[in-house]
C-alpha cells in the first residue's frame, strides 16, 4: 500500500476502501505513516469529509489501534460523560464524582488542552500532589472503591488518536466533524463504559461554531456509540460565553468545589445535573435524583477520596496565580455578553498556560437563563 495513493485519492475527492484505511492509519500509528504524509490526509479530510462506511471504519481502525477495555468485572453499571471542549468547561469535575456518589461507576480518561480549550488533566493538576497517571491495576482498584476516576488514558487506549490528536492540533485540523467524531468516539468506545452522554458544545468558543454543526456532531457521535453497543445520548449546549465564572485551572478547580458544597454558578450547576440524570438513566438509574447526593454531601465525599487516592491533597490551598490583572468598568452597568472564543484566545491566553498562571474572568454574569440544551 502507498500512503500516495491513499492521500491522493482523498484530495480528489474518492471514496477510501477499508483496506487502506486500515492500512493508514495503523502504519502511521506504527510510525511507517510520517507526520508529513499524515498532515496531508487530515487537511484532505478536512476539506473532503468522510462518508459514512469510511468513518465507521476509520473510528474502528482507531479502536484497533490499541485494547478495549472490558469493565464487567466492577459488578455495576458504569457511564462517562465526554464534552467536546469549551472555554471555562469544568463539568467533569463535580460530575463524575456527583455520579459515582449515586451508584453508578464513571471511568473517566480524560485528555488535556486542544487547541483554544482547556483539559480536564490540566486543571486537576493544580491540586497539590495529584497525579494523572493511573496504571491499570490502581484504576481498577480506584473505581472498585471510591466509583470514579479522572486519569489520563494509557498508551494501549486508541493510541492513534494520541498521535492523530497532536498532529491536528498543529496542522489546523482540528475543526473537522469526522475528526472530532472519530477521536472521542474512539477513545470513549475503548474505554468501556456501558452509557455515554456527550456534551457537544456549540458556539464562538467552541470547534463547532453553528447549531446545525453542532447537531450533525452530535448525531454522527451517538451513530458510532450505539453501532460499537454504548448505549450513547447527546445534548447541545451554549459555548457562546465562557461557562461558570472561572476560566483557567486552577480557579475552575476551585469553582468545580464550590458546585460540590452545594454553591457554584447556576449554569454550572444546571448543566452538571442535567448531563448527571443522563448518565445515570443510561446506566439504568433513572430512579436516582442527582440533586440529593450534591445537597446531602455525598458528592463532595467522592471528589475528596477522588482525589487523594491519585495523591492529590483535596484540602491543601490551590495555587495563587503569577499575574492578577483587575478590569475596572468605565461606568455601572450589566455584563451582557463576554465573548468565549475571543476571551480564550487572547495572547499568553489561559489555556497554554502552566497552571495558574491566568486567571480573569470575574465579572457575574447578568443571568444563566440564555444558557441550555437545545436538542438531544
Ligand atoms: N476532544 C477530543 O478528544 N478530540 C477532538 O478532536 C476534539 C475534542
Amino acid at each position: 500500500m502507498d500512503a500516495i495513493d491513499v492521500l491522493r485519492t482523498k484530495r480528489d475527492g474518492g471514496e477510501l476502501t477499508a483496506e487502506q484505511i486500515r492500512w493508514v492509519v495503523g502504519a502511521y500509528t506504527d510510525g511507517v505513516v510520517p507526520d508529513e504524509q499524515m498532515s496531508a490526509l487530515l487537511m484532505a479530510v478536512f476539506f473532503r469529509g468522510m462518508t459514512p462506511d469510511e468513518l465507521a471504519v476509520w473510528t474502528q481502525a482507531m479502536i484497533d489501534s490499541g485494547e478495549r477495555k472490558d469493565l464487567s468485572s466492577l459488578g455495576r453499571p458504569t457511564a462517562d460523560k465526554h464534552s467536546t471542549g469549551g472555554v471555562g468547561d469544568k463539568i467533569t469535575l463535580p460530575l463524575a464524582p456527583l455520579v459515582a456518589a449515586c451508584g453508578v461507576a464513571v471511568p473517566q480518561l480524560s485528555g488535556r488542552g486542544l487547541g483554544h480549550t482547556g483539559g480536564t488533566l490540566d486543571k486537576l493538576e493544580a491540586i497539590p500532589g495529584w497525579r494523572a497517571d493511573v496504571h491499570e491495576e490502581a484504576y481498577l482498584r480506584q473505581l472498585r472503591e471510591v466509583g470514579a476516576v479522572i486519569c489520563a488514558a494509557g498508551n494501549d487506549l486508541a493510541p492513534a488518536d494520541k498521535k492523530l490528536y497532536a498532529l491536528r492540533d498543529v496542522t489546523g485540523t482540528v475543526e473537522s466533524i469526522p475528526l472530532i467524531a472519530s477521536s472521542i468516539m474512539s477513545k470513549k468506545i475503548a474505554e468501556g463504559a456501558d452509557a455515554l452522554v456527550l456534551d457537544v458544545k456549540t458556539g464562538s468558543g467552541a470547534f463547532m461554531k453553528s447549531a446545525d454543526d453542532a447537531r450533525t456532531l452530535a448525531r454522527t457521535m451517538v451513530g458510532l456509540g450505539e453501532a460499537a453497543g454504548v448505549r450513547t445520548v447527546a445534548l447541545v449546549t451554549a459555548m457562546d460565553r465562557p461557562l461558570g465564572r472561572a476560566a483557567g485551572n486552577a480557579v475552575e478547580v476551585a469553582e468545580s468545589v464550590e458546585v460540590l458544597a452545594g454553591g457554584g454558578p447556576a449554569d454550572v450547576v444546571e448543566l452538571t445535573l442535567a448531563l448527571a440524570r443522563e448518565m445515570l438513566a443510561g446506566a439504568g438509574r433513572e430512579d436516582v435524583d442527582p440533586a440529593d447526593a450534591l445537597a446531602d454531601g455525598r458528592a463532595m465525599d467522592v471528589w475528596r477520596a477522588m482525589i487523594a487516592a491519585q495523591g492529590g491533597d483535596p484540602d491543601a490551598p490551590l495555587p495563587a496565580p503569577a499575574e492578577t490583572h483587575v478590569m475596572t468598568a468605565p461606568a455601572t452597568g450589566t455584563l451582557t455578553r463576554l465573548d468565549a472564543f475571543s476571551s480564550a484566545s487572547r495572547p499568553g491566553g489561559w489555556a497554554r498556560a502552566g497552571p495558574a498562571r491566568r486567571t480573569w474572568c470575574r465579572p457575574r454574569p447578568a443571568s444563566s437563563g440564555g444558557r441550555g440544551w437545545a436538542s438531544r
